[in-house]
């Protein structure tokens, strides 16, 4: 394991005015995807459409540092035969690769989930550094409601984690950490505060445990945000005041970026929520970036439809979207450049 090379790879995913797209969905989960925009979820289709997004490079050069994978999408090749892994890394961009194995029932509990995918994780991770992946990403979710989540559930999540970027670093890639507080349910704004408070604290004390080495991860945790279905909605400036409150007390200094997840956000508002972090503390000890799947692919979907003749609309779209989230990440974006593509 080399601690500079991991350093160097977690600073270029969160370098200035870039993010990560999460293009990793799992078949089932892209499925849903395809179901909204009347697509078949076949492994063409899947191609197709993560192909027109690899292939959109002034979006790609300008405002993408890596890509999440899926494990079919690191060893599918584009139409013309070139692996999609070339595609991303001539882009400029750095091929990454999801290794959890989804959330399951946590046994003996209140509905709780645990990520699975520890056993066999050294070999797989050891293939992927050989089709090209110099990062990986883990999630854990964690419900804020109805007495949610236990100590169980965020002890045994945190370790996991924990284990997973150990084994991560040791073959030589950098460990996205992602302890995701879901935000679909009615929660408010201050239990997601204090549950991704709690968590953020368990996962740092594993992490430590476990001999990770902070330089050479990155952390992608949920903004602080009431749940979708809760009547009181805050404000733009609350979401970010209160997101930057709880990783200011819980994420130290040596790690070198944050790149949030999107969870289920409308496209404007996960964009608004990062732009008003970057505007008001330009001075924060990490790089506040993103890390989007909906909140990045949603406009693309919907333009593309399936249909070859729509390939120029959906990159438009994905350029758009990714332009806008870069400017967030510098605190420059504003609700009129939104308005002007539209
Ligand atoms: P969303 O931005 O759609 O939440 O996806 C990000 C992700 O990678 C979830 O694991």
């Amino acid at each position: 394991m080399n601690n500079a090379e991991l350093a160097k790879i977690a600073k270029a995913m969160v370098a200035k005015g870039k993010g990560i797209l999460a293009a990793d969905e799992s078949t089932g989960t892209i499925q849903k995807r395809f179901d909204k925009i009347g697509v078949e979820n076949a492994e063409n289709n899947r191609r197709d459409y993560r192909e027109l997004l690899f292939r959109t490079s002034d979006a790609m050069k300008n405002n993408i540092s890596g890509v999440i994978l899926y494990d079919e999408t690191i060893r599918q090749k584009a139409k013309d035969g070139t692996p999609l892994v070339r595609l991303i890394e001539q882009a400029g961009a750095i091929p990454g690769i999801k290794v959890d194995a989804g959330a399951k029932p946590l046994a003996a509990s209140n509905e709780e989930t645990v990520t699975e995918g520890l056993d066999g994780l050294r070999e797989r991770l050891i293939e992927y550094h050989k089709l090209g992946a110099r990062f990986a990403k883990w999630r854990a979710t964690y419900d804020p409601i109805n007495g949610r989540p236990s100590y169980n559930c965020i002890n045994a999540n945190a370790h996991a984690l924990a284990r997973y970027a150990a084994l991560c670093q040791e073959n030589g890639i950098v460990p996205i950490v992602e302890p995701e507080v879901l935000m679909d349910g009615d929660n408010d704004i201050e239990a997601c505060a204090a549950v991704t408070e709690w968590v953020l604290k368990e996962t740092f004390q594993q992490l430590y445990y476990a001999n990770v080495v902070l330089e050479g991860m990155v952390l992608k945790p949920n903004m602080v945000i009431a749940g979708l279905k809760c009547d009181r909605q805050a404000s733009v400036g609350e979401v970010a005041e209160r997101t930057v409150t709880v990783l200011r007390r819980c994420v130290p200094p040596s790690v070198p970026g944050i790149a949030f997840l999107s969870g289920g956000q409308s496209d404007e508002a996960a964009t608004a929520h990062l732009n008003a972090m970057n505007a008001a503390h330009p001075q924060l000890p990490w790089a506040l970036t993103f890390s989007y799947g909906r909140a990045l692919q949603a406009a693309p979907q919907k333009a593309w439809s399936g249909k070859m003749e729509n390939v120029p609309a959906a990159q438009a779209a994905f350029r758009h979207r990714a332009k806008m989230n870069g400017l967030a990440a510098v605190g420059q974006w504003k609700a009129d450049l939104e308005k002007m593509a539209a």
